[in-house]
């Protein structure tokens, strides 16, 4: 598949009518981060590691070893619910090392790095379902790494590597070959306390905002727009990063500026902007309109011993961001989009309360979402899912 070349004239054009910038006075250095962004190389067309293996930057010179391999052909998947399916589904990671655990991901404190491993979990409504997802937690993992790859030269982020082999020195425990393609050691940072959402279409809580007040989280909206309609240019709506069991809260650009200051908060919303123009333009390129997403920013010091503010967490999956399909795309309805949709539509026609525990999921529903993730991640990379273990 051939990606996007952000210097390619067309794209230039549509980047430029969203120019995160506009609407605010960028600084010379914003300008030229943005402008670095638009130009910076398609990565994964620049090598020819061939798709059989991870491409992530340094790791295929020092490791070239061809990942080990299981290409997933649909219909001769065991059945789902059988042994061997359920086999091929994390729910809880277990390595010997001080660990704590997110919804999704399973977090190893290594000193000043961490190793974030995610499971196959899936959550909705913020509350951990009793089935896993086979292959999410490997999709979550490996677009990240090609988001980071693909923009680190310009927004900094925690990647390190991901764990393409059990053969790791620099780790103090065993790895197995269920870690592979999973797993991703990472800086440490101290998380920013907040959700960096951007969005350039109107969809979910945003939807619901503009039909009762004409805005979206405070930010005034020209009148008319109907439901999943682009925005005139995309829109930063920071919201509160609640402790375990709380709930996100919308927050104007102020008082995120209140919470963590006006440097923190003005970087995070540049570095946003870019990383969403970006990630819709390539997006776009495969198929799919990204309506809106979610960053997560951290601070750490640099090798300078600068504080500087970098991208952490993971970055423009389904689990983090609405991808919608731009074939049956159509203004004036919801979208299906490549993501929990379908969970979050059955779980509100089951009459669930929301309270956990939440019902088992039925097998199709399960094999839909994984479709979807997996769907997601092919076309938007162009690269094979790595899956061992
Ligand atoms: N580089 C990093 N440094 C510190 N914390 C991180 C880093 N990257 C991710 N995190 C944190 O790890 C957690 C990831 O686990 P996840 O299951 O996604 O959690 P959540 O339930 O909060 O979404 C998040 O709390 C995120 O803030
Ligand atoms: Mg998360």
């Amino acid at each position: 598949m051939n990606l996007p070349n952000p210097q390619d004239a067309s794209v230039r054009a549509a980047l430029a009518t969203l120019h995160p910038l506009r609407g605010f006075s960028p600084t010379d250095r914003q300008q030229e981060l943005y402008d670095a962004l638009l130009s910076a190389p398609c990565r994964p067309d620049d090598d020819d590691s061939g798709a059989d293996r991870l491409s992530l930057p340094g790791s295929v010179e020092d490791n070239p070893r061809p990942l080990p391999r299981r290409p997933i052909i649909l219909s001769t998947c065991p059945k789902i619910g059988s042994e061997e399916f359920a086999m091929t589904v994390m729910m809880e990671s277990n390595l010997d090392l001080p660990r704590h655990s997110g919804k999704v991901r399973d977090i190893y404190d290594l000193g000043d790095r961490l190793l974030l491993v995610a499971t196959d979990r899936v959550s909705a409504f913020d509350v951990v379902l009793p089935n896993g997802i086979p292959d999410k937690g490997c999709v979550l993992t490996q677009m990240s790494a090609f988001w980071f790859d693909a923009t680190e030269s310009v927004v900094p982020n925690h990647m390190i590597r991901v764990i393409d082999s059990t053969d790791n020195p620099d780790i103090p425990v065993e790895l197995g070959p269920e870690y592979i393609g999973r797993s991703m050691l990472v800086k440490k940072c101290e998380p920013v306390k907040l959700e960096a959402i951007v969005r350039g279409y109107l969809a979910g809580s945003g939807w619901a905002e503009y039909q009762r007040d004409g805005t979206v989280c405070g930010i005034p909206l020209p009148a008319g727009l109907t439901e999943s309609e682009p925005l005139p240019n995309p829109i930063f709506t920071p919201s509160t990063k609640g402790e375990v069991g709380e709930h996100d809260e919308n927050i104007t650009y102020e008082q995120a500026v209140g919470i963590v200051g006006e440097d923190v908060a003005n970087t995070v919303k540049v570095r946003s902007m870019a990383l969403y123009t970006f990630g819709l333009s390539r997006a776009q390129e495969a198929g799919f309109f990204l309506a809106d997403t979610k960053f997560e920013f951290g601070t750490t010091q640099n090798e300078q011993g600068e504080d500087e503010v970098i991208l952490i967490d993971e970055a423009l999956t389904p689990d983090s961001s609405r991808f919608w399909d731009a074939e049956i795309y159509r203004p004036g309805q919801s979208q299906p989009s490549y993501d929990k949709q379908p969970l979050r539509d059955w779980l509100t026609g089951t009459g669930w309360d929301k309270e956990p525990p939440g019902p088992p999921l039925p097998d199709d529903v399960v094999e839909n979402i994984r479709s979807r993730y997996r769907t997601a991640y092919e076309r938007v990379t162009g690269r094979d899912l790595i899956v061992a273990g």
